[in-house]
C-alpha cells in the first residue's frame, strides 16, 4: 500500500500541520458558504473530496455537494456514493451527460472511441464531464474543488482562491497546499469513508476505462489516461477555455 495512506498519527509535526491546515480549510469553507452563496462542492469521490465533504457535513454548511456521473465511473465509486447516504445522510446531487451528445459520440466513434486519439478522448470528456459541469455551476457564485498543487505540474502554484474565467464564477481550492500524507492523516483521524480503489493502488480516480492502478514510485496521476503523453492528461474541468 502507498505509505502516505498510513501516516504516523503520532508524528507531532504532521499533527501540527494537519491541525492548522484543517482550521484554515474550515474557515475558508465557512466564508465561502456565507459570502458566495449559492456555492457548490464538486465531489469526484476521490480522497481529497472526501476530506472536504466531511468538513462541509460536520459544519452543516449550506453548500451543495454534487458529482458528475459520466456513466463510466468505477463500481467502487458508485459504492461510495451509496455509503455516503448512510454515513452522513448525504444525497449527492448527480449531474448526467446529455443523452443526445453521448448517443452521437458512441454512434460515430464507438463506445470506447476515446482510446483512438487525444481529440476523441477530449470530446468524450467534454460530453460526459465538461458540459454537465457547466449545468452544475449555472446560477452558482462559487465552486469548491479538491485540487492540490502537488498533483501535477499544471497544478503547481495553485491558489486557494481564484476567478474561474471559463465558467464565470469564483473557484476555491481549500486543499491547495495539502500533501497526500496530510490528506490521509485527516481521513484516518476522522474515520472518513473513502473509495476502496485507493487500497488497490489508485491514488487518483476518474472513469473506469481511463484509470489504472500505479506502481510503487510512479506519479500519482500516472494511471489517468495512461496511454497519452503527460501534457494532455487533463479532462477539461480545470483548464482555461478560450
Ligand atoms: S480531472 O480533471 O483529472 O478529472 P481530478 O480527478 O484530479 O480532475 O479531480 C480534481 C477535482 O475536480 C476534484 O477534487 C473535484 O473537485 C473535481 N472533479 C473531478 N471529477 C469530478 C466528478 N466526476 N464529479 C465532480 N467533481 C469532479
Ligand atoms: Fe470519457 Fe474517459 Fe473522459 Fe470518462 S475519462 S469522460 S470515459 S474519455
Amino acid at each position: 500500500m502507498n505509505p502516505n495512506q498510513t501516516p504516523d498519527l503520532n508524528d507531532p509535526s504532521l499533527i501540527a500541520s494537519l491541525h492548522s491546515k484543517t482550521e484554515a480549510a474550515r474557515q475558508l469553507l465557512r466564508w465561502t458558504a456565507s459570502e458566495f452563496a449559492p456555492a457548490a462542492l464538486a465531489n469526484s469521490l476521490g480522497v481529497e473530496d472526501m476530506v472536504l465533504t466531511d468538513l462541509v457535513m460536520k459544519e452543516k454548511l449550506q453548500i451543495e455537494i454534487f458529482s458528475l456521473d459520466t456513466g463510466r465511473l468505477p463500481t467502487e465509486t458508485y459504492d461510495l456514493m451509496q455509503r455516503l447516504r448512510r454515513h452522513y445522510g448525504l444525497t449527492l446531487t448527480l449531474y448526467y451527460p446529455r443523452h443526445d451528445l453521448v448517443e452521437s459520440f458512441t454512434r460515430v466513434h464507438g463506445i470506447n472511441g476515446f482510446y483512438e486519439s487525444v481529440e476523441l478522448r477530449k470530446a468524450c470528456c467534454h460530453a460526459r464531464k465538461v458540459e454537465p459541469l457547466q449545468r452544475a455551476l449555472a446560477g452558482k457564485k462559487a465552486w469548491i474543488t479538491g485540487l492540490r498543487a502537488e498533483q501535477s505540474e499544471t497544478r503547481s502554484g495553485l491558489p486557494a482562491q481564484q476567478f474561474d474565467a471559463s465558467n464565470g464564477l469564483e473557484k476555491f481550492n481549500p486543499l491547495a497546499d495539502w500533501s497526500e500524507r496530510e490528506i490521509w492523516a485527516y481521513i484516518r483521524s476522522n474515520d472518513v469513508p473513502y473509495n476502496r480503489l485507493h487500497d488497490k493502488g489508485y491514488p487518483s480516480i476518474g472513469c473506469a476505462p481511463c484509470t489504472r492502478a500505479v506502481e510503487a514510485g510512479e506519479h500519482v496521476r500516472a494511471g489517468r489516461w495512461w496511454w497519452e503523453n503527460s501534457e494532455s492528461r487533463e479532462c477539461g474541468l480545470h483548464v482555461a477555455r478560450n
